[in-house]
């Protein structure tokens, strides 16, 4: 199936404010701690890199990337970064960034895998939810837009390594056949 960017449905004006937003009550709940942002890669780079920007408290950052596992029938195995923190997480106020939470299996597992190397705390800041589709739950301790269950690119979110330069989150259509 070929696809094709369709609308608009956030622009870069409004995720520009609600960053803002965000990044106040971050800073507001993390003054005085020992803040370690982990940015998810490859998809929550943009989110991540505009977000420690408006945050007003000092704060370090790492990143990870976890395996994925594809389709539902794959059976969930121990999970595997891809690429651990390169910093220790020990006694750490951890926040993890994360572009989108979908049906939740992603971050259930990155969260276990945090947790395992004795942080002080372990909190998530994710910039899109598609609440509709979640299998686990999960909790979100700053969620950025409840979004429709579409597929989204833009603002570091991809299709096939596609369209993540996008400075604002579009709908990706599926291209049909004009003679049917
Ligand atoms: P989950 O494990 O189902 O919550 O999937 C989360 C991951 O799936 C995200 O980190 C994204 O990499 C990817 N994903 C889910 N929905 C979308 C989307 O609409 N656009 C781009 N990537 C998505
Ligand atoms: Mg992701």
């Amino acid at each position: 199936m070929e696809y094709r960017l369709g609308p608009t449905l956030l622009s870069a004006a409004e995720i520009r404010a609600r960053v803002r937003e965000m990044a106040q009550a971050i800073s507001r709940d993390y003054a005085g701690r020992d803040l370690l942002l982990i940015c998810v890669l490859k998809g929550a780079a943009i989110f991540w890199a505009d977000l420690c920007r408006a945050l007003q408290v000092p704060c370090q950052s790492d990143f990870v990337a976890i395996e994925s596992y594809g389709e539902a029938t794959t059976p969930l195995g121990k999970p595997r970064f891809t690429k651990a923190a390169d910093v220790s997480l020990v006694e750490r106020d951890v926040l993890i960034v994360e572009d989108i939470i979908d049906t939740g299996h992603t971050i259930l597992r990155l969260r276990s895998l945090l947790q395992a190397q004795s942080p002080r705390s372990v909190a998530l800041c994710a910039l899109l939810d598609k609440a509709e589709r979640r299998e686990v739950e999960t909790p979100i301790e700053y969620a950025g837009f409840v979004i429709p269950d579409a597929f989204v690119v833009g603002y570091g979110l991809d299709y096939a390594q596609q369209y993540r330069h996008l400075p604002h989150i579009a709908i990706l259509e599926p291209l049909r056949a004009t003679h049917e």
